[in-house]
């Protein structure tokens, strides 16, 4: 299945759907009785099924999660992937974000990196000098591109504002029941300056996919497809928005890839938008991880 792409004017092109590796390998810290084949055969399959965009993180599995997708990834055409990972908040002084994108390599088993994200905003660190080392490494080619996550607009304009280089995604927490993309109005920032959400957490963590909520059952009867399908389409009918579901389960995997082929009208788009029940959420700022640095 070739999996539709969106793009920038500076080249910079992604698929609307990916595959998040959170949780493979392990929370934060190494899960030793993680079943690392079982994942491994995830990401085999879902690229043999068309998906090329792989996000993990230096964080994830306390690294274990990229070594997993380094085997997963290995006897494919390399170039034809897009493999991100992302440097943590404690680790962005300039030789910080150095060390940790050559140990994401090293664990990666791979040459470079495509999008390398700094994965929260941490204030104790100049941004300038993390954004200074991202432009280093990119003009070292040890990364392609440049990436944020969990950067509120002020935040996303000033790291922006100390780089060369374009940021071409904002990787940030959007789905029908989480809106702060919209209120905090990235979102409209995104599609108006030209620079690509990547929605994590698409279906909740799975919450998405059992369906109690009245007008999704619906919209499931009218389009024949399942509510983690709708959450997912409309999610990616939207303009600049892509998004990495997370899934070990091969039969959750194809479920999810029946998202794409088709779109929800304007009507049923907008009726989604405005009736589904949202959930409160804290805005960026006020984010956990903020609290622990
Ligand atoms: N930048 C950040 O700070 C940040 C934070 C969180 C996540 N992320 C990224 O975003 C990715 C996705 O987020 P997420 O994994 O937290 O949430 P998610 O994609 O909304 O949900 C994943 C969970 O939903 C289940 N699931 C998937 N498809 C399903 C289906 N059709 N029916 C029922 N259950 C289904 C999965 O179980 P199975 O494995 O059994 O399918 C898994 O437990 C992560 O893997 C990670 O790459 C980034």
């Amino acid at each position: 299945m070739k999996i539709p792409v969106k793009k920038l004017k500076n080249g910079f092109e992604i698929p609307v759907f990916g595959i998040g590796a959170y949780r493979m390998g392990g929370d934060t810290t190494h899960d030793t009785s993680n079943d690392d084949q079982r994942d491994i055969s995830a990401i085999k399959k879902a690229i043999d099924m068309g998906i090329t965009h792989i996000d993990t993180a230096e964080m994830y599995g306390g690294g274990h999660s990229e070594k997993i997708v380094g085997k997963a990834i290995k006897g494919y055409d390399r170039s034809s992937l897009i493999i991100a990972t992302k440097v943590s908040p404690m680790s962005l002084h300039y030789g910080d974000v150095i060390a940790a994108a050559k140990n994401s390599l090293k664990r990666l088993d791979t040459d470079y990196i495509d999008l390398y994200l700094i994965h929260y905003p941490n204030f104790k660190i100049p941004i300038k000098e993390t954004m200074e080392t991202m432009d280093y490494l990119l003009e070292k080619n040890i990364i392609r591109y440049i990436g944020v996550s969990n950067f509120n607009i002020e935040q996303f304009k000033k790291a922006q504002s100390c780089t060369r280089n374009k940021i071409v995604v904002n990787q940030i927490p959007y789905s029908l029941k989480n809106r702060m993309a919209q209120k905090d109005g990235f979102l409209n920032y995104a599609q108006t300056h030209d620079v690509m959400v990547a929605a994590w957490r698409p279906i909740e963590g799975g919450m998405l996919s059992k369906n109690k909520v009245h007008i999704v059952d619906n919209i499931c009867k009218k389009y024949n497809k399942t509510p983690s399908q709708i959450a997912i389409n409309w999610l990616i009918s939207q303009d600049n928005v892509v998004t990495i579901p997370g899934s070990r389960n091969i039969k959750h995997l194809e479920e999810n890839l029946g998202s794409l082929g088709w779109q929800l009208n304007q009507e049923d788009f907008r009726m989604l938008n405005e009736k589904f029940p949202e959930k409160e959420y804290f805005s960026l700022a006020d984010d956990y991880w903020l609290k622990q640095l």
